[in-house]
């Protein structure tokens, strides 16, 4: 697929995906939701691609939110299909993925854009991003998971004021309420991330696999963590990652995990 509205670099293990409409801020169009969408399923097929950083194009914005000149006259049925479409191909799409996403937000992540983020598996911020969920302001609500996942990152009350008020939190406000891990000036945030990311690499890519689905079922309804704990703490004692893993401790060496 020719990409026209992403950038994709990638480096000794790392993919680098970047929403790349600087003119309008990032936003998030309907062409810029399927090429992220193909590009997050290319790059977790890749078996050499070890963990995939998200982040936006420019100093300004991460993503200014989903592209309200594409729905501003959308009908009732029109809106809940642009919301399920997305959900489906882009948000629970990424929380879902094997491969770690890591949100790297460079600046405004609003509406979509901090939907985005929060559908990465977790979050790092630079000093001058701005995160707010502002559709209240445009009379609608969150529509990409928004409402769900911001109450589970910072708690119920706290998300709540955030949507009513349709107001932006800094990159430190972010970070007190748990919606960031960290935060790093700005020209230091995507080798920061390279880093953690690095340091996820030299861990069984099987093993992380199975850790995001597991923390992931915790939020499924009807589906119970502690027993998906248990069978895919077992189902790792059948893995190649487990032998060496086991084998590099005993025998005083680093693990070179075959990723099997
Ligand atoms: N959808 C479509 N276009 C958007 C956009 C969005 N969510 N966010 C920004 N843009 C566009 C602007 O329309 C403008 O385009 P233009 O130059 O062709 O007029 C361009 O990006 C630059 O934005 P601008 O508003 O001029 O920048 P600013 O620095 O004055 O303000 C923001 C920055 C982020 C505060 C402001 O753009 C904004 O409030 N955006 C919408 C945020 C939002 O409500 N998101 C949720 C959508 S559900």
């Amino acid at each position: 697929m020719n990409y026209e509205n992403i950038l994709i670099e990638k480096d000794n293990g790392i993919s680098v995906i970047t929403i790349n409409r600087p003119t309008k801020l990032n936003a998030l169009n309907k062409a810029t939701i399927e090429e992220l969408h193909h590009a997050f399923k290319a790059e977790d097929a890749d078996k050499t691609t070890k963990v995939i950083i998200v982040t936006g194009s420019g100093e300004k914005a991460f993503v200014a939110g989903a592209d309200i000149s594409e729905f501003a006259s959308f009908s009732v049925e029109q809106g809940a299909e642009l919301a399920a479409k997305g959900q489906e191909l882009l948000f629970d799409f990424v929380q879902n993925l094997s491969t770690p996403v890591i949100a790297a937000v460079n600046g405004f992540a609003l509406g979509g854009g901090l939907e985005l983020a929060m559908a990465a598996h977790f979050r790092v911020a630079s000093d001058n991003a701005k995160m707010g969920l502002p559709e209240t302001s445009l009379g609608v609500i969150p529509g990409y998971g928004g409402t769900q996942r911001l109450a589970q990152l910072i708690g119920r009350g706290r998300a709540m004021e955030m949507i009513m008020t349709a107001g932006m939190v800094t990159a430190e406000d972010a970070y007190r309420a748990g919606l960031v891990n960290h935060v790093v000036a700005q020209p230091d945030l995507l080798e920061f991330t390279k880093g953690i990311a690095t340091r996820i690499m030299n861990n069984s890519s099987v093993a992380i696999a199975h850790a995001i689905k597991v923390i992931n079922d915790n939020y499924v309804d009807g589906v119970n963590g502690y027993q998906s704990e248990i069978k895919a703490f077992g189902d790792c004692f059948g893995t190649a990652d487990f032998k060496e893993g086991t084998t590099a401790f005993l025998e005083k060496r680093k693990a070179v995990f075959p990723g099997e």
